[in-house]
């Protein structure tokens, strides 16, 4: 009997709720917060896109067929995530924030040139490295609340780290010592020992 009341109820609530699309009235977490947190990871995505392409257009040098090829495939790849975190934003009931003015301001990582094919690689390396921290914690807020999300955000973590370890054995192709010392720029202010892999 209460089982079959509950039933009704949630009919009930199914139908006055129609609007709210795919969030029923018993959704964990706050929905504004929810929304803003993946916003943030869709502007981190955007922002990654356009680094790979420009990344794409720019390589030159003896290296540069088979890297141009990686950094096209990788901004397709982050393309699909930024498709994949808009959509669940929408079913979630927000906008998908896709206003180049704020984009820099909400993502993670930032828009580097780099200036060489090493240096190109290396600032990829350190996005996803960005990438791969920042979705750990993300994935943690979703949890057992929204696991829909959760299991979104962990086939991109998967991704991520795939890039990051494509990248890594680029840099190491493209500039050897980056593997073998440790010691560029880019490592000793990122922190970790450049050319080692996401753990
Ligand atoms: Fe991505
Ligand atoms: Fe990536």
């Amino acid at each position: 009997m209460s089982h079959l009341s509950q039933l009704q109820e949630i009919r009930d609530r199914a139908r006055q709720q129609i609007t709210e699309g795919a969030v029923t009235a018993d959704y964990a977490l706050d929905r504004q917060q929810a929304i803003g947190i993946l916003n943030e990871a869709l502007a981190t995505e955007l922002v990654c896109v356009h680094r790979y392409r420009f990344h794409y257009f720019m390589a030159t040098g003896i290296h540069s067929q088979s890297v141009k090829s990686e950094f096209k495939e990788h901004a397709e790849e982050e393309q699909e995530h930024a498709d994949w975190i808009a959509e669940r934003i929408k079913q979630l009931g927000g906008k998908p924030q896709m206003n180049p003015a704020a984009i820099t301001a909400l993502a993670h990582s930032e828009f580097k040139e780099g200036n060489s094919l090493a240096d190109m690689i290396r600032e990829d390396l350190i996005a996803e490295r960005i990438a791969i921290e920042t979705y750990r914690e993300i994935i943690r807020y979703f949890g057992d609340k929204d696991p829909t999300t959760r299991i979104l955000l962990e086939e991109i973590l998967a991704k991520e780290e795939e890039h990051a370890d494509d990248m890594a054995d680029l840099l190491f192709a493209v500039d050897p010592s980056a593997g073998l010392t440790g010691q560029t720029e880019a490592a000793s202010k990122s922190g970790p020992k450049q050319g080692s892999k996401p753990s």
